[in-house]
């Protein structure tokens, strides 16, 4: 079974200001796909404890899935792709372009995500947006292909081809 880390990346949210919605939509549909949800966290939109949360996960190969949520727009604190890019090895730039080019349809503003995604050692970490409909559909269009991802990364498939 596949495991997920899950971390929402929001100020208020850790302050206990604001229930977060996005973490509990998230773990609804990595559950949904058969993964097993390792752990969640709030944490502040804080470009170092970020990164050394993922750091961690990865390094301690906790999981094989991060999923943070929030912090991917213009407001001056968020920070969640500039800490993903502060640790990754190998950019994943294709996801984001699809989970933006599919929300199009919903909203011209999913353009304004700057949503990134990457490789350390054997863990994808995958941002995405921060409201709990944003992440349902970025997460419901590109679960399938993560999968795909994981198992090469990890050496369960050595190949693309269609069984
Ligand atoms: N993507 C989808 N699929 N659906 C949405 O509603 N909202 C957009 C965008 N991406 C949205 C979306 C908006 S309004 C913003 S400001 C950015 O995500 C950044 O969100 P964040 O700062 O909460 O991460």
């Amino acid at each position: 079974m596949k495991r997920v880390a899950i971390i929402t990346s929001s100020d208020s949210g850790y302050r206990g200001e604001r229930e977060d919605l996005s973490g509990p939509t998230i773990r609804e549909i990595v559950e949904a796909n058969g993964y097993e949800v390792v752990s969640m966290q709030i944490l502040p939109d804080d470009r170092t404890m970020l990164a050394e949360a993922m750091k961690k996960i990865a390094d301690e190969n906790q999981a094989e899935l991060i999923l943070t949520t929030g912090g991917t727009g213009f407001s001056p604190r968020d920070c969640t792709p500039e800490a993903t890019e502060d640790v990754i090895e190998r950019r994943v730039p294709g996801i984001p372009e699809a989970m933006r080019a599919y929300s199009m349809q919903f909203t011209k503003r999913a353009m304004l995500t700057r949503a990134a995604a990457g490789i350390r050692k054997t863990t994808l970490i995958v941002n995405l947006p921060g409201s709990p409909k944003a992440v349902r559909e970025c997460l419901e269009y590109i679960i399938d292909s993560l999968a795909h991802g994981i198992d090469i990364l990890t050496g369960e498939a050595s190949n693309c081809a269609r069984k």
